[in-house]
């Protein structure tokens, strides 16, 4: 029996993870900027508000199944985009969009993912969201956009919240950069995990997939994706530019890292189908709303009037159904998944999923739901 099948819940699946990945790989996983306040407080938001059960319903069938962006899931939970999956394994983001499809929910494709649009496309048939970061080669916004079309991926997000690079001084103390550059600290790391070594070194290197064309990722020397991201991406992003992405994507749009109910309102007025509550797990601004914090107040400027998902900090059933509660209509998770790939590939991937699809349906059945629609505000404090 694999160490994944003995996994409980994510937190073991993370424990895995955290021995089998070099401390420089596991850092960007699990790591935050600052003081990773957000990091932590984006799980523990969620502790701060009460399920309220009612019983004596007939919860012998549950059905957690819903719609989001045009598509129908089997489970109100859908994957974040995440960046260079196939650091943390080498089937990378083929792994986790396969796994994704067989789980019968979103996969999302970072820009900074390691995998082709494409190449996505051909391993996942399920439903795929492709994330842009705008660049400050723009003709690469409109390339995105045409092979997302050509690639008949079902949905665009556009992520607003990285305008400038954030402060991630565990990937500074352990030299993550692309290529993985050696720093001692980092050499270390990487030492202490000859079976990650082996299979990097057996293995095609990662690189920016879909951007390396254009913009080589430290192709001279290693680059933290930090530098990377203040040297080439485009701070001047404005609303203007996303109804420009909107009218030529014409399918469902996402906007990710939204947490003030005033840019909900400029969303939801500039044509979005899909608001992502987010703060980047706590990775761009620390100390700001996390995303069940700024749920409530979202749901109240603009609920019902595009899909609103919570994302971050979900590590259980409980998390997503208080979202649900909150009037979220689905959430989605990135290091959950992460620490699955990490853990075990595919399989951990799946491992993953399921865990989290037994802990929602559990605990519909104890709040006393048979349907995703019979959540509302009367479940939650
Ligand atoms: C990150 C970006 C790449 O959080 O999404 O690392």
């Amino acid at each position: 029996m694999s160490r994944i099948d003995n996994a409980l819940n994510i937190e073991d699946l993370r424990k895995i993870a955290r021995k089998k990945l070099p401390t420089p790989l596991f850092s960007y996983i699990d790591g935050g900027s600052d003081d990773e306040v957000n990091v932590r407080g984006n799980t523990h938001a969620f502790d701060q508000a009460k399920l309220i059960p009612e019983y004596l319903i007939d919860v012998a069938n549950i059905d957690i199944s819903t719609k989001v962006l045009g598509r129908d899931i089997s489970m109100p939970l859908i994957l974040s985009p995440t960046g260079m999956t196939r650091l943390f394994h080498h089937d990378g983001e083929t792994a986790v969009s396969k796994a994704a499809a067989e789980a019968g929910t979103y996969y999302s494709l970072s820009t900074v993912g390691a995998t082709t649009i494409e190449d996505v496309a051909a391993a996942c048939s399920g439903p795929k969201c492709f994330q842009i970061y705008v660049m400050k080669d723009r003709g690469l916004t409109r390339e995105f956009i045409q092979r997302c079309k050509d690639a008949k991926f079902d949905a665009l997000t556009l992520t607003v919240d990285i305008p400038v690079a954030s402060n991630r001084e565990r990937e500074l103390r352990y030299g993550f950069t692309m290529p993985p550059k050696l720093n001692l600290a980092g050499m270390a790391g990487f030492a202490a995990r000859p079976g990650w070594v082996y299979r990097s070194l057996t293995h095609p290197q990662p690189k920016l997939a879909n951007v390396a064309h254009k913009i080589p990722a430290g192709s001279s020397q290693s680059t933290s994706l930090m530098e990377y991201i203040a040297n080439q991406f485009d701070p001047s992003v404005t609303w203007d530019d996303l109804a420009w992405m909107i009218s030529e994507w014409g399918g469902p749009f996402a906007i990710k890292g939204i947490l003030s109910p005033a840019d909900a309102r400029k969303a939801v007025d500039t044509g979005v189908s899909a608001i992502m509550v987010s703060n980047h797990g706590g990775r761009q601004l620390d100390g700001a709303l996390s995303a069940f914090e700024a749920l409530g107040p979202i749901v109240d400027e603009v609920g019902g009037e595009c899909e609103i998902i919570c994302d971050g900090g979900i590590r259980r059933g409980t998390h997503v159904l208080k979202a649900l509660a909150r009037g979220a209509t689905a959430c989605s998770m990135g290091r959950p998944y992460l620490y699955g790939l990490a853990a075990g590939g595919q399989a951990g991937v799946t491992k993953a999923l399921e865990l989290l699809r037994a802990e929602i349906t559990r605990d519909m059945g104890l709040l006393g739901c048979r349907n995703i629609s019979e959540i509302s505000g009367k479940h939650i404090t």
